[in-house]
């Protein structure tokens, strides 16, 4: 199964000429058939990003995309429809900061997913439980909510469709902390929502594991067939600690 090694560039870098450079430093990372590198700029740096990346293999994508329509009277949002415009090929889509700040539920995100699918973004669906879950032993039944976002949405029955569909399992007390869940943790989680996409008639999706993944961790998490790849944080702005976890994951 292909990789994947998505960086989540959240709201960095704080200017174009930086943002640039992390694109042209991506972009002469070894391109390996085996794992698709990806990056999503925040959107004010899209189109130049993509730029700089249209010729590589590199992915570019976006950390968010408008719930309720391709134009119109929407203050503030960007559609997925332009995204596509600038070359977008994917969007994360319930980021656990999204969640957070911004009181994104699970009937705002059927829309996103909605308008993503059909704009012909791929989405990086993000799940993940809190601290008091996990110590609850509450993860499961909150990954498979986060998930019933799925259960309606008959265009999955497309296998076109099935195939831009990623989960990313990342646990809210992981990311920016350091912290992670166990190896056995991580693949007894991703084999659950694998079961999960099952029974909505998609087989295998393809589960990133996100959440304080770096130079040093990478190997183990990219050694387990249950994770099919990464999405990073932090580490993705280092230019030699994101290469390292790309090429972690371009062994296996
Ligand atoms: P982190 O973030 O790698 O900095 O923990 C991951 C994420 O939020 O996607």
């Amino acid at each position: 199964m292909v990789k994947y090694v998505i960086g989540n560039w959240k709201l960095n870098p704080a200017t174009l000429t930086e943002a640039a450079a992390l694109a042209h430093a991506i972009g002469a990372m070894a391109n390996d058939a085996n794992c698709h590198i990806g990056c999503t700029p925040s959107f004010v740096h899209l189109a130049a990003v993509r730029e700089i990346l249209k010729h590589s293999s590199v992915w570019v994508g976006v950390q968010d995309i408008g719930a309720f329509g391709a134009t119109g009277a929407f203050t503030g949002d960007v559609s997925a429809v332009q995204a596509v415009d600038l070359g977008a090929k994917f969007a994360i889509i319930g980021h656990s900061e999204r969640r957070a700040y911004h009181k994104e539920d699970n009937s705002l995100l059927v829309k996103k997913i909605t308008q993503a699918i059909s704009a012909g973004l791929a989405v990086v669906l993000c799940v993940g439980e809190t601290k008091s879950e996990y110590e609850q032993g509450e993860t499961l039944g909150v990954l498979d909510n986060q998930l019933s976002v799925l259960n309606g949405l008959t265009v999955l029955q497309d296998k076109f469709v099935q195939d831009k569909l990623l989960i990313a399992y990342e646990p809210v007390w992981a990311i920016g902390t350091g912290l992670t869940p166990t190896i056995d943790e991580v693949v007894a989680v991703h084999r659950h929502i694998k079961a999960n996409l099952q029974h909505l008639g998609v087989d295998d999706v393809c589960v990133l594991y996100g959440g304080s993944v770096n130079d040093k961790n990478a190997a183990e998490f990219a050694g387990c067939d249950a994770v099919n790849g990464a999405l990073v944080g932090g580490a993705s702005l280092k230019v030699q600690s994101f290469a390292t976890i790309v090429e972690a994951f371009a062994q296996f």
